[in-house]
């Protein structure tokens, strides 16, 4: 399909047809997403398709707690888990996630790790989270959406588990020395959204200093 419009278009799926998804088609989406840059071309990615349904199910109720406690702390209005000013709720509230009450039925589960020993994270000592080190992985997890979407799939990236990496460490075999980054779930939607709702470009771009003259 045309970049631009995939570009533009590419929208979260949650809901998936209940129709397999051959291994040889993640495979070529693999295929297409390996060509994704990273820092010094050291293409940190592991990734594993997650098939066993028990696992599947545990690693569901481990990131259960997470979406609790996002959904609570939305409701106060705080950016849940920011690393700035971020205070948990006092409780949690349960509410229920379709692809996490879904999992063991979505076509397709990604779990995505990263190297880290094949990461350079040069912010990593400066007084505020690191950022940069997740530049060598996501790109890699959005072309995996962007080669799914242009064989008809859709997906959805979610990062709730790297909140219980201890926990769902074992549960995938995760080698030393790797954080999981993602999960990527994906499938033949049941509505493939291309209507998506981003600010423009004069809300986050400007001219010589970022609270310069708005470009555009
Ligand atoms: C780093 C990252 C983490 C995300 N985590 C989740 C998640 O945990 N659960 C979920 O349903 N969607 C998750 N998403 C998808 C976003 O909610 C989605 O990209 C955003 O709301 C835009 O929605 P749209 O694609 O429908 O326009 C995540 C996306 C990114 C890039």
């Amino acid at each position: 399909m045309d970049l631009r419009e995939a570009i533009r278009t590419t929208g979260s799926v949650r809901d998936f047809r209940d129709e397999p998804v051959a291994d040889a088609l993640v495979v070529s989406i693999l295929d297409d997403a390996r060509f994704a840059p990273s820092g010094g071309n050291r293409q940190p990615w592991r990734v594993v398709l997650v098939k066993d349904v028990a696992i599947r199910a545990q690693l569901g109720a481990l990131m259960q707690p997470v979406w609790d406690e996002y959904v609570a702390a939305s409701r106060t209005g705080a950016t849940p888990f920011n690393p700035v000013d971020y205070r948990p709720p006092p409780e949690r509230i349960h509410a229920s996630n379709a692809l996490l009450d879904n999992i063991e039925h979505v076509p397709v589960v990604l779990a995505v790790a990263a190297d880290l020993r094949q990461i350079s994270a040069l912010d990593a000592s400066l007084d505020r989270v690191s950022i940069v080190p997740g530049a060598s992985i996501y790109p890699f997890c959005w072309n995996v959406l962007l080669a799914a979407r242009e064989r008809g799939l859709g997906g959805v990236l979610t990062t709730f588990l790297s909140r219980v990496e201890p926990e769902s460490a074992p549960l995938l075999e995760l080698p030393a020395h790797h954080a999981l980054a993602a999960m990527i779930y994906l499938g033949y939607p049941v509505h493939q959204p291309t209507q998506l709702r981003r600010k423009p470009v004069e809300a986050f771009a400007s001219v010589d200093v970022f609270e310069g003259v708005p470009l555009g």
